[in-house]
């Protein structure tokens, strides 16, 4: 396992359409990239990443929306000298390769959204509440599934990245341009 380096705007790597993966790409190769992915993700940390985020484009996703797992003691932390305790997490780690979205609802559901490619940087999304994707497996068997939610909105944003789409690309023109020179800014104090 290897943590990879994310592509950050304005990386035009990050605009590249992805390729599918073919029948002869399902291989130890597409596993040690998806095994990469998760630990790059927790590492990060964030909830979602797109293979085109760590340089790769090839339609594969990674996704774990690592909920709070009640039956867990909290965890307890020491930074900058400073205790606290928070609940404990839970991994659920999911992957989807050659993602298809087949019926997106009318209905729009809203979340602040955030792009480890876009550090920094948070703003309201509207997205189909709900959505049914096909997918393949590691193994290549497809499968069918119904999503709502935190896990349809998020699948949504990984399969942006595959059309060469980022989230603040979705605002109007005077948002993206004032979320980009935060983030100029935020990097120049950095
Ligand atoms: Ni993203």
């Amino acid at each position: 396992m290897a943590i990879r380096e994310i592509l950050e705007v304005p990386d035009p790597r990050l605009k590249i359409v992805s390729e599918p993966v073919a029948d002869s790409e399902f291989n130890d190769e597409l596993k040690q990239l998806v095994e990469d992915m998760f630990e790059t993700m927790y590492d990060a940390p964030g909830i979602g990443l797109a293979a085109i985020q760590v340089g790769v484009p090839k339609r594969v996703l990674v996704i774990d929306l690592q909920p709070e797992d009640p039956d867990a003691d909290p965890i307890e932390c020491e930074h900058d000298g400073h205790k606290h305790t928070h609940p404990a997490t839970k991994k659920e780690p999911r992957t989807f390769i050659n993602p298809v979205i087949v019926d997106p609802a009318d209905e729009l559901s809203t979340y602040q959204e955030g792009c480890l490619s876009v550090p920094e940087i948070y703003a309201d999304v509207d997205r189909p509440a709900t959505c049914t994707v096909r997918y393949q497996d590691l193994d290549g068997k497809s499968h069918e599934e119904n999503l709502e939610g935190l896990l349809a909105t998020c699948l949504q944003h990984e399969m942006d990245h595959l059309e060469g789409i980022l989230f603040i690309d979705h605002l109007s023109r005077l948002k993206r341009n004032m979320a980009l020179k935060k983030l100029k800014k935020l990097r120049q104090a950095a």
